[in-house]
């Protein structure tokens, strides 16, 4: 028995900020924001939006796809950092959106590793017998955290909601191997010291900077690139898969020259890497289902291709999964 992912969905805000429209409201401009991250554009979060919202919209649109009712799913994993309460889990408000109930629904939290942690989750149930189909999803709204004022952050980050829909089936399909990967020595580099108020770029509340995304970018920059391409040559090895016979990457999208360095050090061609961070930034936990999302739409996946997501975030956390689609 294997768990595969049979089909995909994503959403986003409906605010789209360009480069040049930051640039109008803080000391940054387009080349800078593109030559150092690859970001062209993101979508962020209004006032009276709601990121559960868009989780049930991503998750409808993958059922929809798997051909499935909301009722055939068993549990509800979400990779996420940004419920807006501190409890009940945003799982738990997923779940009641998706008009489901008794079936375990719960967070993972792992920044923007989170999917990465949470398909391993669902993975390692499934493979013990407890669930036939689960809903994985990656949803994060990290703009709502960052200080407006602080260009080094407030430029990085964007919103959405991923989801993918697993299924406990017989073959060689499926999750062929997971690692994750923790160092909290690093928990500095990259943290947000309490939600605070709800902001969104529209609200008329402003986050002060003690409550908001504080980052070391040098130093979380060459770990990203380390841990990543370790965990990826790692997760091959323990499946006894060759880098080069792998179809295609799709990373975590934090910055194109992060994602760039990891393939370099692999030795893997740009063609064999997916990249959609021009256009929505980083979405942290919800940046890799968004990338499959969209590498499944534009063809680049096909059956029992050999596919590897990798991802890395605060905490630190990192994860990698092999996947035989
Ligand atoms: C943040 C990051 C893009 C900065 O890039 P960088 O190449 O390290 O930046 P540099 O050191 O060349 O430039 C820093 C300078 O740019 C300035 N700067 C920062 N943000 C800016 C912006 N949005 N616009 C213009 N200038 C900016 C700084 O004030 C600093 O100026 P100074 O040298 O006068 O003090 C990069 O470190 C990074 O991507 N780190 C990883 C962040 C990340 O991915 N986090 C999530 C991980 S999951």
């Amino acid at each position: 028995m294997g768990s595969r992912i049979v089909a995909t969905g994503r959403a986003t805000p409906r605010t789209c900020l360009s480069n040049h429209d930051l640039a109008r409201h803080m000391d940054t401009s387009d080349e800078w924001v593109r030559s150092r991250t690859g970001i062209v554009q993101r979508y962020v979060m209004a006032s009276g939006e709601s990121l559960v919202e868009l989780a049930a919209e991503a998750s409808r649109i993958a059922l929809s796809r798997a051909g499935l009712k909301p009722t055939a799913i068993d549990a509800i994993v979400v990779g996420t950092i940004s419920s807006d309460y501190g409890f009940p889990s945003f799982g738990c408000q997923l779940q009641y959106q998706l008009g489901l109930d008794t079936i375990p629904a719960f967070d993972v939290a792992a920044a923007c590793s989170g999917f990465v942690y949470a398909l391993s989750v669902a993975d390692a149930s499934m493979r013990a017998g407890d669930w036939g189909r689960v809903l994985v999803i990656g949803a994060d709204a990290l703009s709502t955290m960052v200080d407006w004022n602080d260009r080094s952050t407030a430029v990085l980050f964007g919103d959405g909601a991923g989801a993918a829909v697993m299924v406990n089936e017989p073959g060689d399909r499926g999750v062929l191997s997971s690692l994750l990967r923790s160092s909290g020595q690093y928990w500095e580099l990259l943290a947000v010291r309490n939600r605070g108020v709800q902001t969104t770029i529209d609200s008329e509340a402003r986050r002060q900077s003690a409550d908001a995304i504080r980052m070391k970018g040098s130093e979380l920059f060459k770990l990203a690139v380390k841990s990543m391409a370790d965990i990826t040559l790692q997760v091959a090895q323990r499946a006894c898969v060759s880098l080069q016979d792998i179809q295609l990457i799709v990373p975590h999208q934090a910055n194109l020259r992060i994602i760039n360095a990891v393939a370099q050090r692999l030795g893997l061609p740009p063609e064999k890497v997916f990249t959609n961070v021009d256009r929505y930034g980083n979405t942290s936990a919800a940046s890799v289902p968004i990338a499959l999302d969209e590498a499944l739409e534009s063809n680049r996946i096909h059956d029992n291709d050999l596919v590897m997501l990798n991802a890395c975030g605060g905490g630190l956390t990192w994860g990698a999964n092999l996947l035989r689609w």
